[in-house]
Parts: C-alpha cells; structure tokens; sequence
C-alpha cells in the first residue's frame, strides 16, 4: 500500500498515479488529468470548504475534538497563564519570549501606541453614526499612507517595525472609533499601563488626570484577546494572505482582513448574537425563535463552525469570564436567555444533526454589553485581538517560496463569441 490514488479517466481509459502528502494532493496533479485537448481538470471548491491553501505552523485546530492550540501551546493554558503581548510574540515569533525578549517587545509596542495627527482629523470626518469596524478597517488601510516604507515586505527588520506598529495602534484606532461614534473627545495613550488598561483608558477615560481600569474587567479583556488572536485559515485570514498575495503592504492586508471580519457570518456575529439575543428578549420566547430557525428564517447566530463540529473550546473559556466580569458587572440579564438558548439548541435535533455548537461568538458579545460596549465595538474588540494572528499569517506568507499571487479558476457559465450591435442601432 502507498500514500498515493490511483485515478483512472473513463473518458479515456488512462489512469494517474497521484501522490498523497499531508492528507492532501495536490490540485497541479489534478490538472495533469486531461481528454482530447481540454486544459487539465481543475478543483471545484466553493468556499475552499475542502481546499488547503498554504501550509502553516502557526495554529492547530481539530473541529471534531474541539482542540485549538497557537504553535503548539493548548488555549486553555495560554488563557489562564500568559498574556496577550506574551501570546502575540508567540505568534509572530514562533516562540515564547525570554524575559529580555518580552519586556523589549512590550516596550517597543506601547512606544508605538500614538498614531498621526493627521490621522485623527482623518477619523474626524466619518459621520457622527459611523459604524466603528468601516472607521477601523480605512484609518489602518490609510496607515499605509503614512508607512509607505511598509512596502518593502522583503526586509525582515522593515516586517518587524510596521507589525509592532501594527498591534499598537489597533487599540488606539479601535478605541477613536468608539469615541467619535459616541461625540466624545479623543484620548490619546497612556503609556504607564498596560496594553489593555490602556485601551481601556483611551475608551473610558473622561475629566480624570489618570484613567484607573478595574484590573479583573482588564484581566477578562486581555483573555479575550488571547482567545481571539488567531484561528488559521478563517476568512478574515484568507482575505489577508489573499491580498497580501500581491506584495501590497501589511496594512493594506490587514485592512482586507477587517473587511471581512466585518461581516455578520463571521466577526460580525458577535454583534449580531446580541441583537437576537435582545430581540428574543425572554426565555418564553425561545421556542417560537428556534421554529423560526429550523424554517429557515433566520440563524441561531453564534452557533455552528465551518471547522469544529464540537463545542468551540474559546466559547467554554469565555463562559468561565463571563463569571469573572459579571462579578464586577451585575449580571447580564440577556445571560439566562443565552443559556437556555443554548441548553434548547443543543437537545434539538436539527442542531444536533448538523453539529451546530456555540462557538467564539456566542458569549463574548454577554461581556462586552457588560463592559458597556455598544453592539458596534464587538467587532472592532475581536479585530484588535485577531491582528497579532494576521500578522502572523502574513508574515508567513511573504516568507513561503511556495505562496503565488492568489488567482483562483472559475467554471464560465456566460454567453460566448456575441456579435456587438453599437447603441445607436440597438435604440434605433
Ligand atoms: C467566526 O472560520 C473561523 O475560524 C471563524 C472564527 C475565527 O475565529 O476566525 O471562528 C470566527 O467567524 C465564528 C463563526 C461566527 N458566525 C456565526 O455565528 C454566524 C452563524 N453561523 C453560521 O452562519 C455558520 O455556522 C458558519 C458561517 C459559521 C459556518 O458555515 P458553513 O460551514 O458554511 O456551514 P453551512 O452554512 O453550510 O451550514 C451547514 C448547515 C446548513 O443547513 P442545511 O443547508 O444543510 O440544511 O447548517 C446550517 C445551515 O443552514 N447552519 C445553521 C447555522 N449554521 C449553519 N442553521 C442555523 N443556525 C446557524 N447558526
């Protein structure tokens, strides 16, 4: 026996041998199969549902055990016992950090936390309702303009500096857009605390001289980030190789990356669980919202995962903080419907049947109403724990001899060889 198929064409009786690597084959062997003189046969994929697109050691999921794991190092140890800027370094850098390692690297990060003066007036002309991901997703993409030296991706320490300005000004963007969207001043970093004390900060701080945050509502964010910073080949994360593919700069990757975080089927959902969540408003209203779903009305958004098919190990870590912040908070009212929500969901065949578990979605939007985020800054919060991954998978890509400009085939399905009759006859 070899790790190889047999492929035989019936249209012409010839058979291939294709090799198996890594529990794929390769979609080039694919094309060596050709009749008659067609082009070779290509992979039909929608959604690259079966389709590996590089090779990476940066995160580590199994969808049926409900493992994930960031260079090898289990969520759950990395929620409990390191930091966000300890994990990011990790992920950038493939390794934990010694201690001369990490106090530089947070040194250089929270020296990098202020952003362009031109950059606020640029941010001060969105409207006053300007949902805060488009802000994010053009102030980053308009970093490029002010870094232009970020297109020279091909030098290591030139990669190194616009990815530490990258993690640093995310929170400092991210908190702006909270603030414009709210008619409030904007406050500029604090840099004697912690990076996410002083995101914090930059979001709460009002007339006081110096912002103290809460440390265990601190503590709870900077797991959240944790929990967030990279999920391998999601589609926010496809975007950013897909665009980096062309040798743009990082922050024009990046800015890809938030523009499809955006969307309600993937970053967007946590946002889009609270507004159901607000909307079923009482447990008693639960049953006529799951029939609602199972026509297929709706989504029981936060639910269901193109990779696990098994209970999201971020969503258990996030339950657990959800304890932690309510402590602090009160509890959120909307915690009980999400939970028999949840209980219902998860007795009820046709979830069962489709292997439709909470996932990271679910709860986190509870704590960040709690935080007294509005709906609009779920995303922008998952954005700015998601960057170091980005970066991480960006910088991959740009060092990955096997990586091409992304341009994938179609299946035309058009009109072909039409003769063009000119306007003028055409409205004659
Ligand atoms: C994130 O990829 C990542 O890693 C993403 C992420 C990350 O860290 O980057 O984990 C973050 O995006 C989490 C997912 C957040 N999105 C939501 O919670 C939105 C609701 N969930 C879905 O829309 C859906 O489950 C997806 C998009 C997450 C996954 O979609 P798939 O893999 O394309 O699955 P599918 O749409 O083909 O669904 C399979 C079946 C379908 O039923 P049938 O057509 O077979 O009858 O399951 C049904 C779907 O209708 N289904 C749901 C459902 N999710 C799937 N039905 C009701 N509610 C849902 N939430």
């Amino acid at each position: 026996m070899t790790d190889s198929l047999t492929v035989r064409d019936n249209r012409t009786g010839a058979e291939y041998d294709i090799p198996i690597t890594d529990g794929t084959i390769r979609a080039a062997d694919i094309g060596k199969i050709k009749a008659d003189d067609d082009p070779g046969l290509a992979v039909y994929d929608p959604g690259f549902v079966n389709t590996a697109s590089c090779r990476s050691s940066v995160t580590y999921i199994d969808g049926e055990a409900g493992i994930l794991e960031y260079r090898g190092y289990p969520i759950e140890q990395l929620a409990e016992k390191s930091s966000f800027l300890e994990v990011a370094y990790l992920l950038i850098h493939g390794s934990l950090p010694t201690k001369e390692e990490y106090d530089a690297w947070v040194h250089e990060i929270t020296y990098h936390t202020f952003v362009h003066e031109n950059v606020k007036s640029f941010m001060q002309g969105f409207r006053y309702d300007a949902h805060p991901m488009g802000m994010l997703m053009a102030s980053v993409g308009a970093l490029s303009t002010f870094y232009p030296d970020a297109r020279n991706i091909g030098d290591a320490d030139n990669r190194h500096i616009q990815i530490v300005r990258m993690i640093a000004k995310m929170p400092t963007l991210g908190a702006w857009s909270f603030r414009h969207a709210q008619g409030k001043p904007y406050v500029y970093p604090d840099n004697d605390l912690t990076y996410t004390e002083n995101f914090l900060s930059m979001l709460f701080k009002m007339s006081e001289t110096k912002y103290a945050a809460d440390p265990r509502i601190a503590k709870a964010l900077d797991v959240l980030f944790i929990l967030h910073a990279d999920h391998e080949q999601n589609c926010s994360t496809n975007a950013v190789r897909s665009v980096g593919s062309s040798q743009v700069d990082p922050y024009s990757a990046v800015a890809a990356g938030i523009a499809a975080l955006y969307g309600p089927l993937h970053g967007g959902a946590n946002e889009a669980v609270l507004k159901m969540l607000r909307r079923i408003g009482s447990k008693e209203n639960i049953p006529a919202f799951i029939e609602g779903v199972k026509a297929g009305n709706e989504r029981l958004m936060g639910f269901g995962h193109r990779v696990y098919k098994n209970y999201d190990p971020r969503a258990k870590i996030i339950k657990k903080a959800c304890d932690d912040v309510f402590e602090v908070t009160g509890v959120n009212p909307l915690l009980e419907v999400a939970q028999e929500l949840e209980k219902i969901a998860l007795e009820d065949e046709y979830f069962v049947k489709r292997k439709l578990y909470p996932n990271v979605d679910f709860y986190s939007g509870l704590i960040y109403e709690a935080l007294e985020f509005p709906p609009e800054m779920f995303t922008v919060l998952f954005a700015i724990g998601r960057t170091p991954g980005w970066l991480a998978q960006w910088l991959e890509l740009v060092q990955d001899k096997e990586q091409k400009i992304a341009r994938p085939k179609q299946i035309y399905t058009g009109e072909r060889t039409l003769d063009f009759v000119p306007a003028e006859e055409r409205w004659a």
